[in-house]
């Protein structure tokens, strides 16, 4: 079965977040299931120098003002579809947003992201014939919208929402620049609140809705969690549902990881010692082995509750904790953190920026890893720290609820606790839990056994692998 991949991040070619981890994985994962997938991304400076042979196989004509093309290569293990279009894609910067914002023409850009999708769905490239065409995220919203609105057979429609709070809208008078009929203009097509909404069209209009947890799918029915889509969501009842997210366990393996001091397994746990000390010294923290050392890799925003880590951080250095900190984000936060670190040298490490081996060598070296999202769709980093035997201590929302086992009196003694849980991510609620955890790494024994339960966690793709090819197989048509 043939599968069209579209989304604006693939990794190791572009990324920004999770996305990325996730399109980039997937379509390996799912070639035990006999599906073949190819990878349909913008053609940023950033990708298009990293393909080291790209051959054009479409001309796509005139797309908003200039000329596109789609080019075809290989490149990471994956097929890809490139659609090079200078005028939109040409430009240093995020794939989102300059130094001035948000790209002012993100609407046409990603118009023609899906449109070239929709015209590869339908059969334009000769010899290509996709069954199913799986859009991600708002970026490619509106593929559901070109193929529902268009002539002739079209392949089955899969939308995953990554995250429900980017939407992606744009006004209404751009309807007929977009390429879409006057009748899309309606509740039960692309409109929304009196303007075009991109992901609101994908999750109206796609055969099937995926997002990416059983939790957050639930969530996302609720007047609280939906972000103005619940309605929305709870109709399109069976057709909405939750697939975990998994990691890629050969980038992330501890036995085999070139970014660790020392690599380790759970028969080998006494390497991770090596770890831990080497960071330790990285991030400049005092000599003292006997305490725990907290990991942060995250987005440094509200979401992610990175607030609440720095009010709570008073009660974590009374508790004798330690915290190594690796994230960017919002300009606030990212002060709150630096002030912290500049004050308490030897207990706080941080670094600002973006550092994959760097997130390697603290999955490997810290002893627990923090995620107090206030809302979390599924989250990665939570899985990369269970594989690396860093607990997870995560607040009971969305894909952090469905991936940590709590370490709660019954399930240590049924001896399946794989992490912290705790109910939001306000300072009371993680101050009790750095309490909880605090008291629990005075029993080591127990400590490694949850440890060793972490680490045993089937973290890969090959569950939900499974789950999205019978799905596809439920959808697919040409
Ligand atoms: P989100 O996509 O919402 O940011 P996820 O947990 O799904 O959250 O994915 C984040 C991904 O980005 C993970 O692969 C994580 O390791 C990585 N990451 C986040 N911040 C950094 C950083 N500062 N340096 C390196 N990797 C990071
Ligand atoms: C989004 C979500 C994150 C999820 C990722 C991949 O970035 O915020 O929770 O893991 O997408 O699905």
């Amino acid at each position: 079965l043939s599968v069209l991949s579209v989304a604006s991040e693939l990794y190791p070619l572009i990324k920004t977040g999770g996305l990325a981890d996730v399109a980039g994985a997937l379509p390996g994962a799912l070639v035990p299931e006999g599906i073949t997938t190819q990878s349909l991304l913008p053609g940023y400076p950033a990708v298009l120098r990293q393909l080291a042979s790209a051959e054009a196989v479409l001309d796509l004509g005139t797309m908003f003002g200039g000329p596109a093309r789609l080019l075809a290569a290989e490149a990471a293990g994956l097929s890809l579809f490139v659609l090079d279009a200078p005028h939109l894609f040409g430009r240093e910067g995020g794939p989102y947003a300059g130094p001035g914002g948000d790209w002012a023409d993100n609407p046409q850009r990603f118009a023609a992201l899906a449109q070239a999708a929709a015209r590869l769905g339908r059969g334009a490239l000769p010899g290509y014939r996709p069954e199913v065409v799986h859009a991600h995220d708002w970026q490619a919203g509106l593929v559901p919208a070109y193929l529902h609105y268009g002539e002739g057979p079209r392949p089955g429609t899969l939308m995953t929402v990554h995250n429900l709070a980017f939407q992606g809208q744009c006004p209404a008078a751009l309807l007929a620049e977009l390429g879409l009929p006057p009748e899309a203009y309606s509740i039960d097509g692309v409109e929304y609140y009196g303007a075009i909404g991109f992901l609101k069209a994908g999750l109206r209009l796609a055969d099937r809705v995926t997002t990416v947890s059983p939790t957050y799918a639930a969530e996302i029915r609720t007047e609280a969690g939906g972000m103005g889509l619940a309605g929305l969501l709870r109709d399109r009842g069976p057709d909405l549902f939750g697939i975990l997210n998994g990691i890629d366990t050969a980038v992330w393996d501890p036995a085999r990881d070139s970014a660790l001091a020392k690599p380790f397994s759970t028969r080998r746990l006494a390497a991770r010692e090596a770890n831990r000390t080497a960071l330790r010294r990285e991030f400049g923290l005092d000599d003292d082995p006997t305490a725990p050392v907290l990991g942060v890799v995250s987005r440094l925003s509200w979401q992610k509750g990175m607030d609440a880590v720095l009010e709570a951080l008073p009660a974590l250095l009374g508790l004798g904790l330690r915290l190594v900190a690796l994230g960017t984000g919002e300009a606030a936060i990212e002060a709150g953190f630096a002030r912290a670190a500049a004050a308490n040298p030897g207990r706080i490490g941080l670094h600002l920026g973006y550092d994959e081996a760097m997130a390697h060598r603290i999955q490997g070296g810290c002893d627990a890893l923090l995620v107090p999202s206030r809302f979390e769709p599924c989250g990665l980093t939570q899985l990369c720290a269970l594989r690396y035997g860093a607990l997870p201590v995560v607040a009971r929302v969305g894909g952090l609820a469905d991936t940590v086992i709590d370490a709660n009196a019954m399930a240590q003694a049924a001896g399946v606790a794989t992490g912290l849980q705790f109910a939001n991510a306000t300072r009371d609620s993680l101050e009790a839990t750095l309490n909880r955890l605090a008291l629990l790494w005075g029993d080591r024994a127990g400590w490694q056994r949850i440890q060793r339960n972490a680490m045993a966690c089937d973290v890969s793709w090959s569950r939900p692998a499974a789950q999205y090819a019978a799905l596809y197989r439920a959808i697919a048509r040409r």
